[in-house]
């Protein structure tokens, strides 16, 4: 992670009175939550719902959302509703026991942070002028992706991790004032390594694992 004068690429300090646990969890899950949402635009009154509410990339989307602005529902299983409210979604839809796309409500952003969700079933809760935002972004989605701009209606954008020095000071600055806090599920020693991967693989996780070192 060098250029060719030598010097160290991605470092970024510390800020001070943010904890090494805080800061570790920050790449890649709220940049990139933060980059996709920047692509948005305006979110100020916006309805923007974050699919995998309580999640790694999701936890800090519902954050950021609701500090631009946003009114913002979240989708979560049953035993993350509570957390879902305290991140602060104004409402949150317990996906176990009602599908969103089905409900005939409309938003204009849906941040699919699960990163499962097709675009043809999000559509159908979309806006007229709406924004389906993925983690999920594979080749065949960008033909649609760059077809849709031209069209003017709804619209595909991918998101995925920005980390320009002003990207972490944003996040820094949100972290800073209270609007967001990293949710940290649990801290496992080195030797554990494999079982952090093994509970990360499994696709419930609450906010980040961390590895201490
Ligand atoms: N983490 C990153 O830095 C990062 C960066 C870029 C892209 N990505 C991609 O983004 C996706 C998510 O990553 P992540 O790290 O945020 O995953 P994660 O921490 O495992 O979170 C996944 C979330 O999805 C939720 N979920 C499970 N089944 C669901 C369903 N049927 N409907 C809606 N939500 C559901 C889970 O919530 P419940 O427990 O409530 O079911 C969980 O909160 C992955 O494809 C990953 O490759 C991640």
């Amino acid at each position: 992670m060098e250029n060719g004068e030598n010097k160290p690429k991605h470092i970024r300090k510390i800020p001070e009175g943010m904890i090494f646990e805080d800061a570790a969890s920050l790449p890649v899950a709220a940049l990139t939550a933060l980059n996709g949402l920047r692509l948005c635009g305006n979110l100020r009154g916006k309805t923007v719902l974050i699919n995998g509410a309580t999640g790694g990339v999701g936890h800090f989307a519902v954050q950021i959302a609701k500090a631009k602005g946003a009114v913002v529902t979240g989708v979560c299983s049953t035993r993350n509703v509570e957390l879902a409210k305290q991140l602060g979604a104004q409402s949150v839809i317990d996906y176990t026991s009602e599908n969103f796309i089905s409900s005939g409500k409309q938003y204009d952003v849906i941040f699919d942070a699960y990163g499962k969700l097709k675009f043809a079933e999000a559509s159908r809760a979309l806006t007229q002028k709406g924004i389906f935002l993925t983690t999920l972004f594979p080749p065949s989605l960008i033909f649609k992706a760059v077809l849709l701009r031209f069209l003017g209606g709804k619209k595909i954008f991918p998101a995925n991790m920005r980390k320009k020095p002003e990207d972490y000071a944003e996040i820094e600055k949100l972290i800073e004032d209270g609007s967001v806090k990293p949710v940290i599920e649990q801290i496992y020693p080195l030797s554990q390594t494999k079982e952090a991967f093994t509970a990360l693989e499994q696709g419930k996780v609450r906010g980040k694992i961390i590895i201490q070192v």
